[in-house]
């Protein structure tokens, strides 16, 4: 893909990435793919992850850190650091005049997106998060049915991300690094989903169950590797959610969305146990329609769309209050579970 033409050479955005182990790397491909910024700083206090991802921007300059990038008066930071800090990262990058396109989650709890979101109004900076199956085609055109009325009033949906095959990085599992387990890794896609399929109506009631190892989870020390969740939308509708690692599934992952509605219902799913793959399909009674399928390569499309409207001159973006109605859900989830707190950090 190259550059739009409507763009002016001088807005072409100079980006730093802060971070760049593996989706680090993988977004600086997709934005490099498009020309659509110049990416000029790399940070990450790995030598080996900093030396690969300057093979991909030679031109990049390499430090350490985030008071690294924030010296060079850069327009942009791309933030994908372990999850525990990407808030404290975000607000300060925002406070220093930089826009910012940040990994999930945004911060851990409701509080720490806020002052991130804040601090955006504030600078009057664009902000987005990595969203990124909002971008697969397969959401894309079951947005598309949900949004025309096709499915008239959907009334259920039921959402499931397990990851048999890991997370693969010693850092997930140390609630100082992730904030939490798969409901903080992947439950927060779900959630996103499912807000956004519904048009982020409030929510009445959240009830859920989280397991560590099998058991009750009973601290934030722990992270959760099962979570069942139930959100009960003010609009009647109910969303189920189901996550985990490594649950024995007998397959690296089962990503699902099913949604129900009085005149039909879509379905997507990933396809032989996939992380990329998804086939999305247009029910009506016992028939079906494909909607979607493979190839979609939509991996970068949220880092792409935030590059993008950076090099077209856009600013705070009031969506982002979203953002804080999102982890207050995840709030929700992980509160029933009793006095437990935040993980101690
Ligand atoms: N949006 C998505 O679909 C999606 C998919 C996968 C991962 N993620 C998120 O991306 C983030 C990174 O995940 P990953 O799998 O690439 O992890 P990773 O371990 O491969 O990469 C993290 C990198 O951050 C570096 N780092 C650690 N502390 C740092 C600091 N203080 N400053 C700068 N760099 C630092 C590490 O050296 C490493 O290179 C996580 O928050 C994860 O949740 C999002």
């Amino acid at each position: 893909m190259s550059r739009p033409a409507e763009l002016p050479a001088f807005a072409r955005p100079r980006l730093g990435f802060l971070g760049v182990g593996w989706i680090g790397r993988h977004r600086m491909e997709a934005i490099l793919g498009t020309d659509v910024a110049e990416i000029a700083a790399i940070a990450d206090p790995s030598q080996d992850m900093a030396t690969e991802a300057q093979k991909l921007a030679p031109e990049a300059e390499l430090g350490k850190s985030l008071d690294d990038l924030l010296a060079l008066g850069l327009d942009g930071i791309v933030i994908a650091t372990p999850s525990a800090l990407h808030a404290e990262q975000a607000t300060r990058a925002l406070e220093a005049g930089a826009a910012v396109f940040c990994q999930k989650p945004l911060g851990r709890n409701a509080a720490e997106v806020r002052r991130v979101v804040d601090a955006a109004r504030q600078a009057d900076r664009l902000l987005a998060v990595d969203l990124s199956y909002r971008h697969t085609e397969a959401m894309v055109k079951i947005t598309e049915l949900v949004r025309s009325g096709t499915l008239g009033e959907v009334y259920a949906a039921d959402l499931v991300f397990h990851n048999a095959y890991g997370p693969d990085k010693a850092w997930f599992y140390d609630p100082a690094l992730s904030g939490g387990g798969c409901v903080m890794d992947l439950g927060i896609h779900l959630v996103d989903l499912a807000l956004w399929l519904f048009d982020f109506p409030a929510v009445k009631h959240v009830s859920s169950n989280l397991f560590a190892q099998g058991q009750p989870l009973q601290s934030r020390n722990q992270v959760e590797d099962y979570a069942e969740v139930i959100l009960e939308l003010e609009t009647g509708a109910i969303v189920r959610i189901a996550c985990s690692w490594r649950l024995p599934v007998g397959r690296d992952a089962v990503i699902a969305v099913n949604i129900y509605g009085t005149a039909g219902g879509a379905a997507m799913h990933n396809l032989d146990g996939s992380f990329y793959d998804f086939l999305a399909e247009h029910n009506q009674g016992t028939t079906r329609s494909t909607l979607a399928s493979p190839p979609d390569d939509w991996g970068g499309g949220a880092a792409v769309a935030w590059a993008s409207r950076l090099a077209a001159g856009q600013r705070f973006d009031p969506q982002a209050d979203l953002f804080v109605q999102s982890a207050s859900i995840i709030d929700r989830i992980y509160k029933p579970r009793g006095p437990m707190g935040p993980p101690s950090l």
